[in-house]
């Protein structure tokens, strides 16, 4: 009885063991996936930190990948907007200031725009399906508008507009936004061409 438990017990483990091994084997396969993919786009180590986190829905999906890296950047795009919208409400901005808050925040808006159409679009691009490069092309187009028009934002507050720590810490945050959404891009484009 007791020997018999413990064989029980035993082997419980080893089961136990083996399905630990293969979960860290399946989540380690996946980050080398995640981090392979991630070395073709511009800013590698952003890409790898900012994916890494949803290992296990990407596994070793090209499309997941992408699907993951498009919905990254599109709340990403969302937060950003948010914040500078709020800075509206700075009080003793300058008209110049403003104006350049109001042309970031539109931007930011068409972005948003964009990148939500471009990640239901994404889901019709199922490769071998119909029309996968006409959908593929219209993913490919808008995400890269987004990009110009965070890349526009961003050097909105490259000059003199605005001064001092309103104008750094908008454009830390927009450069970010604008390299997530760059490697998305190049994430997209290498899925593009590895399936037409
Ligand atoms: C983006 O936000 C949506 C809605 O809140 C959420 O369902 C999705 O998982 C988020 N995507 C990522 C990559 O975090």
């Amino acid at each position: 009885m007791a020997k018999s438990s413990l064989l029980s017990l035993l082997s419980l483990l080893a089961a136990v063991t083996t399905l630990a091994i293969a979960a860290a084997a399946s989540s380690s396969s996946s980050s080398n996936f995640i981090k392979s993919s991630c070395s073709t786009t511009t800013y590698p180590s952003l890409c790898y930190k900012s994916l890494s986190n949803y290992a296990s829905t990407i596994q070793q999906d090209p499309h997941q990948l992408v699907q993951t890296a498009l919905s990254f950047s599109l709340n990403k795009t969302v937060e950003t907007r948010a914040f500078v919208s709020k800075l509206r409400s700075i009080s003793g901005l300058k008209p110049r200031e403003l104006a350049a808050l109001r042309d970031c925040i539109e931007e930011m808006a068409d972005s948003v725009d964009r990148l939500g159409r471009s990640l239901k679009e994404l889901k019709l691009c199922q490769p071998k399906s119909q029309d996968f490069s006409w959908h593929m092309s219209n993913v490919e187009t808008w995400v890269s508008s987004a990009l110009t028009d965070e890349s526009t934002c961003s050097d909105g507050f490259a000059g003199k507009a605005l001064n001092g720590k309103i104008k750094a810490s908008i454009r830390a945050r927009m450069v970010n936004v604008a390299h997530v959404t760059s490697n998305a891009l190049s994430l997209i484009n290498k899925y593009a061409s590895d399936n037409y």
